[in-house]
């Protein structure tokens, strides 16, 4: 191999159009962003470092990387990114903001389906060998109300495709303009509201200190009972603890779960209730969404160590 050539760590699994997005006039190397020591070693070198969520780029990672100038994050939430501390070090971050949007949406989707007719309850019953019918007594989504938490890019994506099956669709997003809203069909309510008047209720936001937690014991004791609940955004801003207390308590009639507070999460008193659908944060996880997510921050990687400007996603 070419001598000096800019060294690009692959930190997680990436699409094979990724690696091929970054050509040869860079070294690639691999390593296990969530393994501490296998990735402070590896980015000793790196130019430049691919992450989805498991890896943290946090001060830490960034002052062990004295010739990194660029941290690409192929995905959306930039939560595992310290980019202040980035930005003052002189390294770029980018990201790939509307790679993964349909199919997170999608996702949502499926978990809330899953949720309303039991499908994981009820395939793993039959599983076992178990023909039950009534047991499994789904609901329906037509005429129902969905309260979508944060009307963003993903949020949209969700309300439009609900529309189809004739929710009623609110949503609640204090930075949302209320006239797009409108025309999407959205009515933009105060979030107490949602809560009191939604059947099922999605979640759509970044993590922030904002939001962490948004949904809570407050919250929770404020909805409808028997609503149902999707998280498929981020952990922590639907309190574990307070889901769980919620679904035993049945104010909650069941929950889709994607994300957690702590991941990977293979232990949750959550995964004991059967009302609960579960996935290791597959929201991205798409062959279209991975695609477009590597190939997108593979360009920008290679700009940024080309010394040119990288251009908005
Ligand atoms: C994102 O923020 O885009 C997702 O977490 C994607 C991922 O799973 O990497």
């Amino acid at each position: 191999p070419a001598v000096g050539r800019p060294v690009v760590v692959l930190a997680e699994e990436l699409s094979p159009a990724t690696v091929d997005a970054l050509g040869t006039d860079v070294e690639v190397r691999r390593c296990d962003g969530s393994d501490r020591a296998e990735l402070l070693a590896a980015l000793a070198d790196a130019d430049a470092v691919l992450i989805r969520s498991a890896t943290s780029m946090d001060a830490e990672a960034i002052a062990a990387a004295p010739r990194l100038k660029v941290i690409a994050r192929a995905g959306i939430g930039l939560d595992n990114v310290a980019v202040a501390e980035a930005t003052a070090a002189g390294v770029l971050v980018v990201n790939a903001p509307t790679s993964n949007i349909v199919s997170a949406a999608e996702h949502a989707i499926a978990l809330l389906l899953a949720v309303a007719r039991n499908v994981a309850p009820a395939d793993a019953a039959l599983r076992a060998g178990r023909w039950q019918r009534a047991r499994f007594t789904g609901v329906e989504l037509s005429g129902k109300v969905l309260g979508i938490v944060g009307l963003g890019r993903i949020g949209s994506l969700v309300a439009r495709r609900m529309a189809a099956f004739d929710m009623r669709v609110i949503a609640y997003d204090p930075y949302a303009d209320a006239e797009s809203a409108e025309r999407a069909g959205v009515r933009l309510v105060p979030l107490d509201e949602l809560l009191a008047h939604s059947d099922f209720i999605t979640v759509h936001l970044p993590k922030t200190p904002e939001t962490l937690g948004l949904i809570g014991a407050g919250a929770f004791a404020g909805m409808k009972p028997g609503v149902r609940i999707v998280n498929a955004a981020r952990g922590g801003i639907v309190d574990e603890d307070a889901l769980y207390a919620a679904l035993l308590e049945g104010r909650v009639a069941g929950a889709g779960l994607d994300v957690f507070a702590t991941e990977p999460c293979t232990a949750s008193p959550l995964f004991a209730l059967e009302n609960v659908v579960a996935t290791p944060h597959l929201g991205a996880g798409t062959a279209e969404a991975q695609e477009k997510a590597g190939t997108s921050v593979a360009a920008s990687v290679l700009l940024a160590l080309s010394g040119a400007p990288v251009p908005d996603a």
